[in-house]
């Protein structure tokens, strides 16, 4: 607690070349929920002032996997930096921003009580309001800073640790049609691009490997497609691909093997988005008629192959996809900074009490 207070105030030095934005609302946003320490500066007009990320995932390679301590522990000594540097590049001083917004989960805990921490201290010294923000509802909401999506909207919601379809009716508005019953899609991912010698994170690694790999050469399941309702399910087909690459022998795989597992995975988990965003319209268009974007979002939206399809699967049904850049996409702060001025605009303000959440489903009605 003591050391986070020191690190704000370090960061609560005077910026040079601070320039007045006269309307604006800028809200400072800070992402430390995972293994990216990100800070961004957010107006109410829909500008990124600024919006950095920086990766840890060089301190984790060699854990083979995200060492939670390691990451608390490298948020803590970069995030005061970083947001003095978010200051910087948005030209603004502490004078100029309204409110700060910190990820408060769900997420690993010790980075999530280190950015929500900060930003409480900066919100005190500061004299301005603090909101903690649901990470997901800073991936869900992120349409609306790209493009200025209007309510309701159907969302997938594709990250490492969450495969969801939701209704997005308001801020803090969500109705969950599906989940995933085992792995997150971004998990799948992940480990498929390990059992293929693919570095970490794993989806880029099998996007990349997959573009000049035949799709049709292996015939992976694809889990719940053609059955009722809207979950997922990805353990089958990550254990397919474990056998797969174990009964091929103890020779490794060739570029070639590489690229047609990771073709032949992505597509068998479009194919299964496909379908489960297609039963999520149908009960969209019931409840919404007139309704008329899907959205998707989270990391592993960033994916072109998935993005494709999903736009096509839009248009069949009458509806517009909209996919927020890749960079908008993996974790960053704009999106938790834009959940700020959302939240800000309606007064819901958070009190220095909050108490930072390893879990936080965005719809607190849905089954666990
Ligand atoms: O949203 P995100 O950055 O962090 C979480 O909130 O989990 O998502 C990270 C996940 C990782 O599993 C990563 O492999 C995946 O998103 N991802 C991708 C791509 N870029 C990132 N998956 C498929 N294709 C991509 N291009
Ligand atoms: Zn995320």
């Amino acid at each position: 607690m003591y050391q986070v207070g020191c690190t704000a105030a370090k960061a609560l030095a005077p910026t040079a070349g601070t320039r007045y934005s006269l309307a604006a609302m800028n809200v400072l946003g800070i992402e430390t929920s995972c293994d990216e320490t990100a800070a961004a500066v957010v107006n109410d007009r829909r500008e990124r002032l600024s919006d950095l990320v920086l990766s840890q995932t060089a301190l984790h390679a060699v854990y083979g996997g995200i060492v939670p301590e390691i990451a608390a522990r490298a948020h803590l000594d970069h995030l005061d930096t970083l947001i003095a540097r978010a200051l910087g590049e948005a030209r603004l001083g502490w004078a100029d921003i309204a409110a700060v917004a910190a990820t408060g989960g769900p997420g690993l805990i010790g980075g999530v009580i280190v950015g929500a921490t900060m930003a409480k201290a900066i919100a005190v010294v500061r004299e301005i309001p603090f909101l903690a923000i649901n990470h997901l509802e800073g991936h869900a909401l992120s349409a609306r800073l790209s493009d200025d999506v209007a309510f309701p909207y159907l969302l997938l919601l594709v990250s490492g640790g969450h495969c969801q379809l939701l209704i997005v009716e308001g801020v803090g508005g969500y109705l969950r049609l599906g989940t995933t019953i085992d792995d997150a899609v971004g998990e799948a991912f992940d480990k498929t691009a390990k059992l293929l010698g693919l570095p970490y994170p794993g989806g880029p690694a099998i996007e990349r490997a997959a573009a000049s790999g035949d799709a049709t050469r292996f015939a992976l399941p694809r889990p719940l497609k053609g059955r009722p309702g809207c979950d997922f399910s990805f353990a089958g087909l990550k254990t397919a691909v474990r056998q797969l690459v174990e009964g091929a022998g103890s020779s490794p795989p060739t570029a070639r093997d590489v690229a047609d597992v990771a073709a032949s995975f992505q597509a068998a988990v479009a194919d299964v988005l496909v379908d489960r965003t297609t039963n999520a319209i149908a009960a969209f268009k019931r409840r919404y008629p007139d309704g008329a974007v899907l959205v998707t979002a989270g990391g592993v939206a960033a994916n072109q192959a998935l993005r494709d399809r999903l736009s096509d699967l839009a248009r069949r049904h009458g509806l517009l996809l909209v996919a927020p850049p890749p960079r908008l996409c993996t974790d960053n702060a704009a999106m938790i900074a834009w959940a700020g001025v959302e939240r800000l605009r309606l007064g819901l303000v958070d009190s220095l009490d909050f108490a930072p959440r390893p879990r936080w489903p965005l719809d607190p009605t849905a089954r666990a």
